[in-house]
């Protein structure tokens, strides 16, 4: 563990907690937090140097412009788009995914995630991520541990066993973006008896790439077990240069302070505890400012929310296929709340917007009266 100390933030608490998740870090009252810099990806300052993860099916515009507005959030990540698929699409002269919806013209700083084992494909797409979309990061998925991108395709976490073609690809990418940086998602390795993640920080450097985010399990680990955070940490002693970033089951303002004290992070991703809680990267930032933690919005403010959540969905995708597609973004917001069992079986049945708005009514968990 690498401990640093210079300014000592307390343990930051909000006034409820409906998730009933614990804001105490674990085994200790304060942490010795030294102020915590901007990360720095290539020419990009990220401040704060807390990272939304890409997540496919669910880190869409609509979410990404709702975490966005309640701020707190250095840099944001689309869902992977297959970079093969991407190139089909470009010689069918077909319209581009879902998946890159309003990449064109949402706020920057922005990063765009591509998977791939092809090396040429990859740097194809990343060029033209770069030059038609103006993206502020193109990051590769080395992560993946489903099988229809690892058996199947022989990409995302899979690569993690063919460190060369890593190299290849990185390399032809960061030379086809420049001056936009290229950063890489890996976890620990593919099983844990083959955790390669130190040798692979090497590979990921020498290549070009401008930052390293680690997710702290193996891709046989799937999202088994905790995150192991010390190995996350021992991968700091194998760069030189670039910056680390940490990822795993941050799910509170005080993990997240816990992860800048205690693991050599230089910043840290979060994934599926802020899509129901959009507001946890807001919470994060100013915990690792020292500043009060903004308390969790009443359950009417996260219902109202929710509830914009939807009208950008259906803005895009209409009404009938936006509230089929909102129905498992409203359970994320449900999830932990009183009542959610109930909502999620009522609201996994809604087919138009007077049937979602019913049952956001009758069963969204509610305040308790004062
Ligand atoms: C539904 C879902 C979709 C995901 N999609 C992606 C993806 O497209 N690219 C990626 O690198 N990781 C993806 N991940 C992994 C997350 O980015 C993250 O590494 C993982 O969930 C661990 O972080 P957490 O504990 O904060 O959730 C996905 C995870 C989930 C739960």
């Amino acid at each position: 563990m690498v401990n640093r100390s210079v300014l000592t933030i307390s343990n930051p608490t909000v006034n409820s907690n409906p998730t009933g998740d614990s804001w105490e870090t674990p085994g200790e009252k304060s942490e010795n937090l030294t102020a915590v810099k901007p990360l720095k990806i290539g020419p990009l300052e990220i401040d704060p140097p807390i990272l939304q993860a890409p997540m496919a099916g669910f880190t869409n515009f609509a979410y990404r412009q709702v975490v966005r507005e309640f701020g707190g959030v250095g840099l944001q990540a689309t869902e992977m788009v297959n970079a093969r698929g991407f190139v089909w699409l470009d010689e069918h002269e077909a319209e581009h995914p879902d998946r890159l919806w309003g990449v064109r013209d949402e706020d920057r700083p922005l990063a765009v995630q591509i998977w791939d084992n092809d090396p040429e494909t990859m740097a194809k797409v990343g060029r033209r991520l770069v030059e038609e979309y103006q993206v502020s990061v193109v990051d590769i998925n080395f992560g993946c541990p489903v099988k229809q991108v690892t058996q199947r395709a022989h990409s995302g976490s899979y690569l993690l066993k063919e460190p060369e073609r890593m190299h290849a690809i990185i390399k032809g990418l960061v030379a086809a973006c420049s001056p936009t940086p290229v950063t890489a998602k890996i976890r620990l390795g593919c099983t844990r008896k083959n955790a390669n993640a130190c040798e692979i920080a090497h590979v990921v450097e020498d290549a070009g790439a401008a930052a390293l985010t680690v997710h702290g399990r193996t891709a046989e680990d799937y999202f088994k077990g905790n995150a192991d955070w010390d190995k996350i940490a021992e991968i700091k002693h194998h760069l030189n240069n670039i910056p680390l970033i940490g990822n795993g089951d941050l799910d509170s303002a005080a993990k997240v302070v816990h992860a800048f004290a205690n693991y050599g992070v230089d910043g840290v991703m979060i994934a599926r505890a802020a899509l129901g809680r959009p507001w946890l990267f807001a919470q994060a930032a100013a915990a690792i400012r020292g500043l009060p933690v903004p308390p969790e919005p009443t359950l009417a403010e996260q219902k109202t929310c929710m509830l914009r959540h939807y009208d950008l969905v259906v803005e895009r995708f209409g009404v009938q296929k936006g509230t089929q597609l909102m129905r498992k973004f409203a359970c994320c917001y449900a999830q932990g709340r009183p009542g959610a069992r109930m909502f999620r079986t009522k609201v996994a049945k809604v087919e138009s917007p007077q049937e979602f708005y019913d049952v956001v009514e009758e069963t969204f968990p509610k305040d308790d009266p004062e």
